[in-house]
């Protein structure tokens, strides 16, 4: 357990070199309906990827101490808050999705100022939370259970969910407030009490979330947040009142909260990597395929875990593709996402940067692939104080290649050339995570085929892999998660359990399995 807590606490950090203004706000824990610093009193700074002298504020870098007062907060909220009627309760979420969508331009500036992706994507990420709390607190008014027959006769048999208890979501910095809002709405729908806790690098969505919740009457202690580094991550996955921990964020952290959680058998659900496919058969509309490729190797500067980091194109249309394909990304205009001409934004932070330009390094020298273009990290003028990648396009990649196998994580795509749809789907499926994957064909035959075929959770026929809906559930198979999906009526399940009850009403003893009923 200690070296998971190290490993937790070990997380990647944005580079802390730059002198804060004097009039940087201060921002604070929300701790049992209360706004109060760490109580090490420690703050860390929140800075601007895409130029690291732009202080955004100083949040509580919280310890262990700080995660128990939430966990107490959350338990004392506990029995009020499961007592509430469900329909009651998503009264409040409501008026959450009235001020979310009241703010989201603001919401949107933040989030771009701290993660850096263009506004556009920003706006589309709080539309996302905005979604999420709609359609998920309709649930209040169904969370349906069922009624099924008895063996014995005057037997009633029907099944309920219940909550799960206290919740600890942990949540990533790619999607800082649709990510957060997953696990927020529905643990809270479902009737449970939770602590947050958001990636340091963008604090400041998840306070603008938990502050709308706080402005829409959610009763204290339900939402507590708590900012840090690795700490107050790995103080919620090892605490005893945590029944459940919701993590998304790297494979190699999930896997030391899957651990941490087997050990004090916490029920524990897991949103990791992706190396995504988009397929593009030799019959496919180019044009389009090429459209889809850039959007989903790209956008958000390729931080997805949904992102298009392989192509599959078959031969015969494999050079035209990958020309256009290449075409496209030079023509990205990578700049300061609050830009409205920016295509694509900075990536997060120095240590992403490291990792990508290692990948980049890799491609060509270790795995030899062509790099068709892109590959350098851009340092001039407006790029000086942030951390920008170009787009860059490996060609002539085959699929044993590391750039073919494992998550990147930056602007970076591997174009795969391949013979047919059969070669196409399993080169596709040839790698460790399940997420998303894509095919660009007009023949339904070939498109049923390759969404039969493919063993991931999402699938998408001539879209590009990313753009889910938060109606429909989210999550992969392999080394993607454990099984668990997100978003859809199928979170319910991770955020809540079954209650099987029987009800005798014959006035006498009826042993299941061993009496039969007369007939
Ligand atoms: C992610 O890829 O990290 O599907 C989340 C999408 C978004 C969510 C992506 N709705 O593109």
């Amino acid at each position: 357990m200690a070296q998971a807590k190290k490993a937790l606490a070990k997380s990647s950090r944005k580079n802390t070199g730059s002198t804060a203004r004097t009039s940087t706000k201060t921002y604070a824990n929300y701790i049992g309906g209360k706004w109060v610093p760490s109580r090490s009193g420690e703050v860390f700074e929140n800075l601007n990827p895409a130029d690291t002298r732009d202080v955004i504020g100083r949040f509580p870098r919280s310890t262990s101490d700080d995660v128990n007062d939430a966990v107490n907060a959350a338990r004392e909220a506990y029995d009020h808050w499961r007592h509430t009627p469900a329909p009651r309760r998503v009264e409040m979420l409501f008026r959450l999705g009235e001020i979310l969508i009241c703010n989201r331009d603001a919401y949107a500036a933040d989030m771009t100022r701290e993660m850096g992706k263009v506004l556009k994507e920003t706006g589309g990420d709080v539309q996302e939370a905005i979604d999420c709390t709609y359609y998920t607190a309709g649930e209040g008014r169904r969370l349906h259970g069922f009624t099924t027959p008895a063996e014995m006769p005057d037997k009633f048999a029907m099944c309920v969910r219940q909550p799960v208890g206290l919740c600890g979501l942990i949540s990533p910095w790619n999607f800082p407030m649709a990510i957060p809002s997953w696990k927020l709405i529905p643990a809270l729908v479902c009737g449970n009490t939770v602590v947050i806790k958001p990636a340091e690098d963008t604090p400041l969505s998840t306070y603008n979330l938990v502050k709308a919740c706080e402005e829409a009457g959610i009763p204290p202690g339900v939402v507590n947040l708590v900012t840090g580094y690795g700490d107050p991550g790995a103080a919620m996955t090892n605490h005893p009142l945590l029944r459940l921990i919701s993590f998304t964020g790297s494979t190699a952290t999930g896997r030391l909260v899957a651990s941490a959680c087997a050990e004090r058998n916490a029920i524990c659900s897991l949103e990791m990597g992706g190396k995504n496919v988009i397929m593009v058969m030799e019959d496919a509309d180019i044009d389009l395929a090429v459209e889809g490729a850039v959007w989903g190797a790209f956008g958000t500067s390729g931080q997805r875990c949904t992102a298009a980091s392989r192509v599959v194109v078959h031969k015969k249309v494999y050079k035209k593709f990958s020309q256009q394909l290449v075409e496209r990304a030079k023509a990205l205009r990578v700049g300061n996402g609050a830009h409205t001409k920016t295509d694509m934004g900075p990536v997060i932070n120095n240590d992403a940067v490291e990792k990508i330009m290692g990948y980049i390094d890799i491609g060509q020298n270790e795995d030899g692939a062509t790099l068709a273009c892109g590959g350098k990290r851009l340092t001039r003028g407006d790029y000086a104080h942030g951390y920008f990648i170009e787009p860059t396009v490996f060609t002539d990649v085959t699929p044993d290649m590391r750039i073919a196998q494992e998550e990147i994580f930056g602007p970076v795509t591997s174009v795969i050339p391949t013979n047919s749809l059969a070669e196409a789907v399993e080169i596709a499926n040839g790698v460790r995570y399940g997420l998303s994957a894509a095919i660009y064909t007009r023949d339904v035959n070939r498109a049923f085929h390759a969404m039969n075929e493919m063993y991931t959770g999402i699938f998408y026929v001539n879209a590009s892999t990313i753009g889910a809906e938060v109606h429909l559930p989210f999550g992969g198979t392999k080394a993607t998660g454990n099984g668990h999906r997100e978003a859809g009526t199928q979170v319910l399940d991770i955020f809540s359990e079954w209650k099987s009850i029987y009800v005798d009403y014959s006035g006498k003893l009826q042993r299941a399995q061993i009496d039969t009923a007369d007939i």
